[in-house]
């Protein structure tokens, strides 16, 4: 199996100044400084980002935006395109997080136009899939996964998908403080594998594969331990530099 390098991205989703924004980039980046064993990178708010972006340019910890439009450019109002945010500075773009999905009706088709986007203009995407507690508890997991996957990377040939991400977020995990025990990890994530090893065995073996949804330092161990846990997203525990830091340290 390939050696897969762990991958963590604090995702800060609405919060901070860009002030905030700049001191809590600083701190990650000092926190991690001694860390080489993982790809680092933060999410900071479509208004931090250009700051962010030049606080960070030696890269030691990259930056990525928390979703982008699917045109490139046009009558878009309120849009910002993958080619401005890779303009900006960004390495990498979450595309179809459950917040999206849930509070700004974001479908399937679209995480594809945007997936698509994001890799013509040399951005990777990490594409989120996760159910909702009533489609666990309806035995649906891993339907509902395959589904959104298969819409998320139809039509992106294999050399495009190998620059691709997967974050699995179980959406009752999420902001939660309850998180997927490291099994319950372990089965989707390897469900994601064998899906994608259906198309390419190459691809597959090097996907990297995150979790994401109440990942704190004191789990982190845990669930890394698994074959197919193969980093993060995470939210809540990434707004502070130390239990980030100490994140990635655990993690890696
Ligand atoms: P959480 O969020 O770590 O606060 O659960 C994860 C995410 O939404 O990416």
């Amino acid at each position: 199996m390939a050696t897969r390098r762990p991958f963590f991205c604090g995702n800060w989703k609405l919060n901070g100044t860009i002030a905030e924004s700049l001191a809590l980039a600083t701190d990650v980046r000092n926190g991690v400084a001694t860390l080489r064993g993982a790809d680092v990178v933060v999410a900071p708010s479509f208004t931090a980002l250009h700051a962010v972006a030049k606080r960070l340019e030696d890269g030691a910890v990259a930056i990525a935006a928390q979703n982008c439009h699917f045109e490139d450019k046009g009558a878009f109002t309120g849009e910002v395109s993958a080619s401005q945010l890779a303009d900006v500075g960004c390495k990498y773009v979450i595309l179809g997080h459950s917040e999206r999905r849930q509070l700004f009706g974001e479908l399937d088709a679209a995480v594809n136009l945007k997936a698509r986007a994001a890799l013509r203009a040399g951005l990777a995407p990490i594409i989120c899939v996760g159910e909702t507690l009533a489609e666990r508890d309806a035995g649906e997991t891993l339907g509902r996964i395959q589904a959104q996957l298969d819409a998320a990377i139809a039509d992106i040939a294999d050399a495009d998908l190998s620059r691709c991400l997967v974050a699995y977020e179980p959406v009752w995990a999420i902001g939660t403080g309850r998180t997927a025990s490291p099994a319950q990890a372990q089965e989707v994530h390897a469900h994601i594998r064998a899906s994608v090893a259906r198309r390419s065995a190459g691809v597959a073996a090097s996907l990297r594969i995150l979790y994401g949804g109440s990942m704190k330092p004191d789990n982190v161990r845990a669930l890394m331990a698994e074959a197919d846990v193969d980093g993060g997203l995470v939210g809540g525990a990434s707004l502070q530099a130390e239990s980030f830091a100490r994140m990635v340290k655990e993690g890696s």
